[in-house]
């Protein structure tokens, strides 16, 4: 594991990924894994990796699409897999023992400086946590060689991902609005907005721009689980932390969210959702 690329300006998020969303994310991490999977089915897919290819993924968080990235490299090629957050780090170590072909880095991906270039940068969900995400997908295009491609996913507008919208409108009922935040501030929706993230591309210098809406289904693992998730990750589960909402209260919305969800999830827990599909390329 390697440090370095911390020159600043994303102290809040490096702290938050640390102190807070890290360790809920480790305590939800199978539920996360299991709801997440078709995500990484449709990057995976765009990204098409190949045998030999080296490969930078950004924010890989518990490492599970470090893993399949790893194997579609095979042993000739190489996966070098950053992120800020060492509980999450943590985890894609265990997962990922053995695996020659991985590198894992502790390191700030706005300002790291990466040993080779790569033919490709992904990541599943990692890059809207930059304060300044013109600069950092600069320096992340920089580490792509001529014509390398460029393929992350990002969520789409909360309107469209229910999982999210329906128990924040609950939290909100209870607790009141979160507090006013910037447009286009860091956080999972930092990219929802298809034109905004189209410009933080094109002024990092990329070339062949697609910001491509696509629906996808989540699997949750249980209904149960889905308001678990509800109220500890996503818009709700930060409202209620920014309230310092009591034990009690956090019971009562776990059972609002339990009830909502039959609304917009199946049986099976399966929940629709809208991501964006970003991809670009490196000028040759
Ligand atoms: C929503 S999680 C996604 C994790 C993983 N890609 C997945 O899909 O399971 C976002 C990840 O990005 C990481 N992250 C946030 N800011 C980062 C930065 N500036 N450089 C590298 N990683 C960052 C977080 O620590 C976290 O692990």
């Amino acid at each position: 594991m390697s440090g370095g690329g911390t020159a600043g300006g994303n102290e809040r998020q490096i702290a938050y990924w640390n102190e807070v969303a890290g360790p809920k994310w480790i305590r939800v991490q199978a539920a996360m894994e299991s709801r997440l999977t078709a995500v990484e089915d449709r990057l995976l897919e765009r990204a098409a990796p190949r045998a030999g290819e080296r490969v930078l993924e950004v924010g890989c968080g518990t490492g599970t699409t470090t893993a399949r990235l790893a194997g579609l490299v095979g042993e000739g090629g190489h996966v070098t897999a950053v992120d800020v957050s060492r509980p999450m780090l943590e985890a894609a170590r265990a997962r990922l023992a053995g695996l020659a072909q991985v590198t894992l880095m502790e390191a700030d991906a706005a300002f790291a400086t990466f040993a080779a270039p790569f033919d490709l940068v992904t990541s599943r969900f990692g890059v809207m946590f930059f304060e300044d995400p013109a600069a950092a997908f600069a320096n992340l295009r920089a580490s792509l060689v001529p014509g390398g491609r460029l393929v992350c996913a990002a969520w789409g507008p909360i309107a469209d991902n229910p999982h999210w919208s329906v128990p924040l409108e609950i939290t909100v009922a209870r607790l009141g609005p979160p507090k006013p935040r910037r447009p286009h501030a860091p956080g999972p929706l930092a990219f929802a907005d298809r034109d905004h993230a189209r410009t933080v591309l094109t002024q990092a210098g990329f070339a062949e721009i697609a910001i491509e809406p696509e629906r996808v289904m989540l699997s949750g693992r249980s209904l149960d689980d889905e308001a678990e998730m509800a109220g500890t990750m996503g818009p709700a589960g930060a409202l209620i932390d920014e309230k310092e909402a009591d034990a009690q209260t956090r019971a009562a919305l776990r059972v609002a969210f339990r009830e909502a969800l039959p609304g917009y999830a199946d049986a099976d827990a399966r929940l629709p959702a809208t991501i964006h599909m970003i991809t670009a390329r490196n000028p040759a």
